[in-house]
């Protein structure tokens, strides 16, 4: 796996057609990510951002251009492949959480995993470890409704992860939370990169993600800016 890119992306542009209308969502754009990063993606909003890190992860389709993810030309594989590829390697941490009410912690955390030939054992074991592992080990029989936006989100982190995909995705995982618990889940990102070796690619408006992130890239009007040097750092702890 040495020296090859988690993500390669060259010229890739998005276009947005609705009747005569069009929308440049993202022009020509650039990006290498290696094993091991955590990328911060920031720019103001309708910039592009989500966009990006949709075609990253499979949910939608570049008008133009080359993407390589994990290897794969994600473009090029038809929905079935897709759907398969997404549950095996990328995780999914969003702004609302999107955690389905009727079912517990535990449950929400499991879902992912019923789609696999894992036994109940194994999913067990799985569930309990992730859920352990965002500091929930003590709620897991708590609907979302009983639980905090923090810890709503940390069982999303868990959800994430239980499955042990490469590529974490977030788009601004912190945006619907107070100042604190916004830190208890970037502490969690940081984690899972540092110590899980996750590479993660996250979207944010928070001036403090820029701190946990080892490489910040803005966008621009649809512009993936190029990378300033100093912007590629080691990671604070
Ligand atoms: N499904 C869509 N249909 C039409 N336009 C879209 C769609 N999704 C995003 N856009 C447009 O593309 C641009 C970039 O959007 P987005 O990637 O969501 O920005 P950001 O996440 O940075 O706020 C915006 O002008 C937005 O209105
Ligand atoms: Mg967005």
């Amino acid at each position: 796996m040495m020296g090859k890119p988690v993500i390669e992306i060259r010229n890739l542009s998005k276009i947005f057609r609705r009747d005569s209308f069009e929308v440049v969502a993202l022009e020509n754009a650039n990006l290498t990510v290696e094993a091991g990063e955590f990328l911060c993606l920031m720019g103001p909003s309708g910039s592009g951002k989500t966009t990006l890190l949709n075609i990253i992860a499979g949910i939608d389709r570049p008008t133009s251009g080359e993407l390589r993810v994990l290897g794969e030309d994600v473009a090029r594989l038809d929905e079935d492949r897709l759907a398969a590829w997404r549950n095996a390697h990328i995780g999914f941490v969003f702004q609302t959480f999107n955690l389905i009410p009727v079912l517990t912690a535990y449950e929400n955390v499991e879902l992912p995993l019923l789609l696999t030939r894992l036994s109940a054992a194994e999913r067990q074991k799985h569930v309990l470890a992730a859920l352990e592992l965002v500091g929930l080990a003590d709620r897991i029989r708590h609907y979302p409704r009983q639980l905090s936006g923090g810890q709503e989100q940390r069982v999303a982190i868990a959800r994430a992860i239980v499955s042990d995909p490469t590529l974490l995705v977030a788009d601004e995982p912190t945006g619907d939370l107070d100042a604190h618990s916004a830190e208890e889940i970037l502490d969690i990102l940081s984690r899972l990169n540092r110590e899980f070796k996750k590479t993660i690619v996250m979207v944010t408006h928070d001036p403090r993600a820029a701190h946990y992130a080892t490489v910040t890239r803005h966008l621009e009007k649809g512009q993936l800016l190029p990378l300033e040097p100093e912007s590629r750092q080691v990671a604070e702890r």
